[in-house]
């Protein structure tokens, strides 16, 4: 595979998203001839760095985010060689020629049918200007592509002028809101499971299932990012997102076909059926939580949540009544992201003077670590006695089951967007309905002054997430 050539610029060129994820991502990529040999990586940032200082930054990077048994001379080599720096301020109209020079003037390189794509690995309060900028110099044909960062605005109102702005130089088409959690082996992989297999849809139903949970749990804190997340927090920065998205995996309905529209159009169907957390549902059903070292690690006080954990429905005909049970936090005891869906116990006792436990069926994807998935089941242990009930599981690692590298999510989303692939990535419309779903969390939050409880580095978060599920009988998996 080789996908079309294309002038790649990344805004936040010297980043932490540019250096951990786009650039490692792009070098696997590199690894895999499927770059273009014309394709140039064009590192856009404030700082006073020529290209081969950038070379040197980005060489680096990759030692330092590549494992060393995929680090390659050859190929490390050949993805340097594209790159180039240019230095810009998005706010300052100053300095751009450089841009319009490099991109349209440089010989051999453009024409109106070059493609261009223009990732903003920044805050989106600079989107606008940034397109602006881009259409004022020309640089805008119906070839581009624009990618968005997440998270696109900080509520509905401010994703609204964003993606307006944005919506003024761009088309809807050309834009592609990154989700990187879309862009996961196993979330992708979810979609066949349910769609590509006959036996997992007559039971995907509150008929048979109980209740889903979906776990973000992270080891690290916010070092280095405290700027940006202290401004947002765990449901802006993760369940606005990643988590919400996940859950329309989940619950939505067969698209015709697995396309762009089709898939959006179902997952925005799941978005619009949430049922409204306001008021003292809120307070009932959100936990808001901070790690007790939070503050220190920020430099001052602070009121925002580095977890959060609640309850949703979906108010739809499949869904009615079924809890699912998102959470997410840092510093926490295990880097692991799962989604459990729960079934419902058998109807009626057919063992009655076994041994041991039924314990419910039970479908878990594992996102990280070791990507994959397990049914769990009930079985017989072996022996001649009486029956034995025991908890047993299919068990698929992709590790063991496919012979290959699961590639970072990047890495293929960066390929789509080269390749005009829209499917995993968001439509403005489910940006903007799932800020309508968080918002009155937010404002509620806020305006009954529900301070984040502590909970210690290393362990799995405030107690009051287990009592949210204690509650109604159930636990989260760990
Ligand atoms: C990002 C969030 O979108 O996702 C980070 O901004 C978070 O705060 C990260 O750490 C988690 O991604 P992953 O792939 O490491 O689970």
């Amino acid at each position: 595979l080789v996908v079309p050539a294309c002038d790649f610029t990344v805004f936040g060129g010297t980043g932490d998203l540019a250096l951990r994820k786009l650039l490692p991502g792009l070098y696997q990529r590199e690894r895999q001839r499927n770059l273009h040999p014309d394709t140039r990586i064009i590192g856009v940032s404030r700082h006073d760095l020529d290209d081969a200082g950038y070379r040197d930054l980005v060489t680096q990077a990759l030692f330092e985010h590549v494992p060393d048994d995929q680090l390659e001379a050859g190929a490390v080599h050949r993805l340097v060689s594209r790159l180039h720096h240019l230095r810009l301020d998005a706010t300052d109209p100053e300095g751009w020629d450089g841009l319009h020079a490099l991109l349209k003037d440089t010989p051999g390189s453009a024409t109106e049918d070059t493609i261009r794509v223009y990732y903003l690995a920044v805050g989106s309060g600079v989107f606008g200007p940034i397109c602006d900028r881009l259409d004022d110099l020309g640089l805008v044909t119906p070839q581009c592509r624009v990618v968005l960062e997440k998270p696109i605005g900080s509520d509905l109102d401010s994703s609204r002028v964003v993606n307006d702005a944005v919506g003024r130089v761009f088309e809807e088409s050309q834009v592609y809101r990154i989700d990187h959690y879309l862009g996961k082996e196993s979330v992708q992989n979810l979609l066949v499971t349910r769609f590509a297999n006959t036996f997992l849809e007559p039971v995907w139903n509150s008929r048979w299932v109980d209740h889903v949970q979906i776990t973000v749990s992270e080891t690290l804190g916010v070092a280095g990012r405290g700027g940006y997340y202290d401004q947002a927090g765990a449901l802006r920065d993760m369940v606005q997102n990643h988590l919400l998205q996940m859950l329309c995996l989940v619950a939505m309905e067969p698209p015709t076909y697995v396309g762009g529209d089709p898939v959006r159009d179902e997952k925005l169907k799941v978005l619009r059926a949430l049922k409204p957390l306001t008021g003292a549902d809120v307070d009932r059903l959100t936990v808001r939580g901070q790690y007790t070292t939070y503050g220190e690690e920020i430099g001052g006080p602070s009121t925002t949540e580095t977890y959060v954990a609640l309850r949703a429905e979906v108010q739809n005909w499949r869904w009615a009544g079924v809890p699912f049970y998102l959470r997410t936090g840092k510093r926490l005891a295990r880097k692991e992201s799962t989604i459990e869906v729960v079934f419902k116990e058998p109807p009626h006792a057919m063992f009655p003077h076994s041994e041991g436990v039924t314990t419910p069926n039970r479908l878990t994807i594992r996102m990280q670590p070791d990507e994959g998935m397990q049914l769990h089941l009930t079985a017989k242990h072996p022996g001649p006695g009486g029956i034995r009930l025991h908890p047993a599981s299919l068990d698929l690692s992709y590790d063991d089951a496919f012979d290959e590298r699961s590639p970072d999510a990047y890495e293929r989303l960066l390929l789509d967007v080269m390749r005009g692939i829209p499917t995993l990535f968001m439509r403005r419309d489910e940006v903007e309905a799932a800020w309508e779903w968080v918002e009155p969390i937010l404002d509620q939050w806020e305006q009954a002054g529900v301070e984040p409880v502590r909970y210690h580095p290393g362990t799995n978060g405030p107690a009051a997430a287990a009592t949210l599920l204690a509650r109604e009988g159930r636990t989260w998996q760990e």
